[in-house]
């Protein structure tokens, strides 16, 4: 399937030139490296956190959480080991940005991550991308080699005291893998579960025990922009409270499946009229995820919410890595939400038992419902299960797929209700499709 790649209105990361060739010739002919060169020719290492606090960057990997506080906290350790890990992971239904991101832009997000481990002192990092991602390895491993050969990377980065090894880490490709706690434990070489926390973070015990910072990769490509440009320029878009921009992808029943690049507080509307086509022929739009399925339902009517995690978040849902699944006036809220459940209940790494059981019986009793074999009491028991999970394991997974499930009952009750002794009543079982293997423009 193709998804296709516009520019947005003042993209930061994704204009035209910069995606044009994935080479360090064509990224440094358009300014790249010039963030690093700045940072390495006069600034401290406080002086590059306070830049990114400043910009008010908050992670794009999902929970939105201010970038340079987690900086500042490695920093601040006085132990003499540190790390710096990027998270290429993708897992979550409808987002393609940071896979676009690799094979467009690869030079952005290094040139992030080496800016970072100047930043909080490490000269280790490590960039771990999906084993079933080919393409994307291939061009991470060519950028890299590119970056070494011309100074970015290894001893004494461009004459200065500053060393940095970068490793490719070419990791699981499992959903679970992405949790960056699960995917410390990939870099360490077991299987990808995730820790407990609290009482420890990253921040404090993260890689090998040693304080760690881990971004989204998409996070490290508006680093290298901070820095070239300054905190100024970053904040001339997006909202005070979600500064910058965001690479949006819209799946689903669109007429034009996009990935474009905005500036946060964007409204959905326009998204999806101006960028997206609007909905399919003569159809219209039901509900969106707007965060992938993790953060739940927005209903059609509140599609004038502006795309920021402020306003996202007083609807009760999120903006998470910025995966818009649309649901047109023929797909099944309830086809949806039961296939959502079972990508839980597989995604389930299955060592924390309330997830375990709790994905499972969510799925199964979801199967039900949608089947036709489902009755009120089977409403009642999804019900009481994902109150009872939520929040009752290592990870947000068990919460995301609790809250999933709720936020189908919240705003599609009768419609449950109809599936129940014949789920074919209503005659549209449709599931958008969110799954896009190529980018075209
Ligand atoms: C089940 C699960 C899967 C996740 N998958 C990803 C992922 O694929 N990519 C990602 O960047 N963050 C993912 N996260 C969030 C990470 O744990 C972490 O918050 C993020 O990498 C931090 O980067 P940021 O601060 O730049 O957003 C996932 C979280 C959970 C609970």
């Amino acid at each position: 399937m193709d998804m296709h790649v516009m520019e947005g209105p003042d993209p930061v990361l994704t204009r035209s030139d910069l995606i044009a060739d994935p080479s360090l010739s064509a990224y440094e002919k358009v300014g790249g490296y010039r963030g690093l060169r700045r940072v390495l020719s006069g600034l401290s290492q406080d002086d590059v956190v306070e830049e990114v606090k400043l910009s008010g960057l908050r992670g794009r990997g999902g929970s939105g959480f201010p970038t340079a506080l987690k900086w500042e906290k490695v920093a601040h350790h006085r132990v003499p080991v540190r790390y710096v890990v990027a998270n290429g992971s993708e897992g979550e239904p409808g987002s393609h940005k940071d896979h676009f991101l690799i094979s467009r832009t690869p030079h952005q997000i290094i040139e992030g991550i080496i800016i970072a481990a100047y930043a909080v002192g490490a000269s280790q990092a490590h960039l771990f991308v999906k084993d079933n991602f080919s393409e994307g390895i291939r061009i991470l491993r060519r950028a890299h080699q590119e970056a070494l050969s011309a100074g970015f990377l290894g001893e004494n980065i461009l004459g200065s005291s500053f060393s940095l090894n970068l490793q490719i880490f070419v990791g699981p490709s499992a959903y679970i893998a992405g949790e960056e706690t699960a995917l410390l434990e990939a870099l360490e070489g077991r299987p990808p579960r995730p820790r407990p926390k609290p009482p420890y973070y990253p921040t404090e015990m993260g890689l090998y025990n040693k304080p760690t910072v881990v971004n989204n990769i998409e996070t490290f490509a508006h680093v290298a922009r901070i820095l070239r440009e300054g905190p100024a320029w970053f904040r001339k878009r997006g909202t005070q409270k979600s500064p910058g921009t965001m690479v949006f992808t819209v799946s689903g029943s669109v007429a034009k499946p996009v990935l474009v690049e905005l500036p946060l507080g964007f409204s959905l509307r326009r998204l999806l009229e101006d960028y997206a086509g609007g909905p399919l022929p003569g159809e219209t739009f039901q509900c969106f995820f707007t965060g992938g399925p993790s953060f739940g339902i927005l209903p059609a009517k509140d599609i004038d919410t502006p795309l920021d995690y402020d306003s996202l978040r007083a609807k009760g849902t999120g903006l998470g890595s910025a995966g818009i699944i649309v649901l047109g006036s023929n797909d099944c809220p309830v086809a949806t939400s039961r296939e959502f459940a079972s990508f839980y209940e597989t995604g389930s790494c299955g060592q924390c038992p309330p997830c375990r059981l709790g994905t499972e019986s969510l799925a199964g009793l979801l199967d039900l419902v949608e089947s036709g074999q489902g009755t009120i009491e089977t409403i009642d028991r999804i019900r009481k299960i994902a109150d009872m999970i939520k929040g009752r394991g290592n990870c947000g997974l068990i919460t995301a797929s609790a809250y999933m499930v709720q936020s189908l009952l919240h705003h599609f009750p009768d419609l449950v209700k109809t599936h129940l002794g014949d789920s074919r009543k209503s005659g549209k079982d449709r599931v958008p499709t969110y799954k896009y293997d190529h980018f075209v423009g």
